[in-house]
């Protein structure tokens, strides 16, 4: 059955969920097709290219990419469950954001080129070769799942400058570690 997914809130850096390694799916249930179906309407709505389950507070293995569907204005979304790398190949530098860490962009060096196996939302196991954007994605998604942020992998004189900014931005975390910063400003 197909889900209507809803617009879900955003956890932003400070928020403890982020920071967790996210748990497999072991099944995938009508709960877990409601959680993807959401996962999309809130990329799409927010401008995301990519987004993975424990930014909307839920610390399970399930990533979705789109890297290109603004710039192809079509939607093509990718979802992995239980992702895995199977190859990484080169490196590459582009400049990154993130709907959890607003308003900060830097860059980082990632693998050209990705093999990625995951299950997709039909629990059918798939394999993506990926280059360009769509590589660069996975490996930041992914990275999610395992509690790192891109912010992480800058720099470290780069970091000093983004310290105040990050602060800043994980002020608004609550006394239960949950950070839903009002982000009327984006
Ligand atoms: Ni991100």
């Amino acid at each position: 059955m197909k889900k209507r997914g809803k617009l879900l809130p955003v956890r932003i850096i400070g928020d403890k969920i982020l920071r967790q390694v996210a748990k497999p799916v072991t099944e995938i249930t009508d709960e877990i097709r409601q959680l993807i179906a959401d996962l999309k309407i809130t990329l799409y709505e927010k401008d995301g290219v990519g987004l993975a389950a424990p930014q909307v507070g839920r610390s399970l293995r399930i990533i979705i990419s789109d890297p290109y569907w603004y710039r192809d204005n079509r939607k093509n979304p990718r979802v992995l469950i239980n992702p895995k790398f199977l190859e990484f190949e080169g490196e590459t530098t582009s400049e990154e954001g993130c709907l959890s860490i607003p308003r900060i962009f830097e860059k980082v060096i990632r693998a050209e080129r990705v093999v990625i196996e995951a299950l997709d939302e039909n629990g059918e196991l798939r394999q993506y070769s990926a280059d360009g954007l769509f590589a660069t994605s996975l490996q930041h998604e992914y990275d999610h799942l395992e509690g790192i942020l891109f912010v992480d992998r800058v720099p470290k004189l780069k970091k000093v400058f983004l310290k105040r900014k990050i602060r800043e931005l994980e002020s608004t975390t609550d006394e239960n570690g949950i950070n839903l910063r009002n982000e009327k400003l984006n």
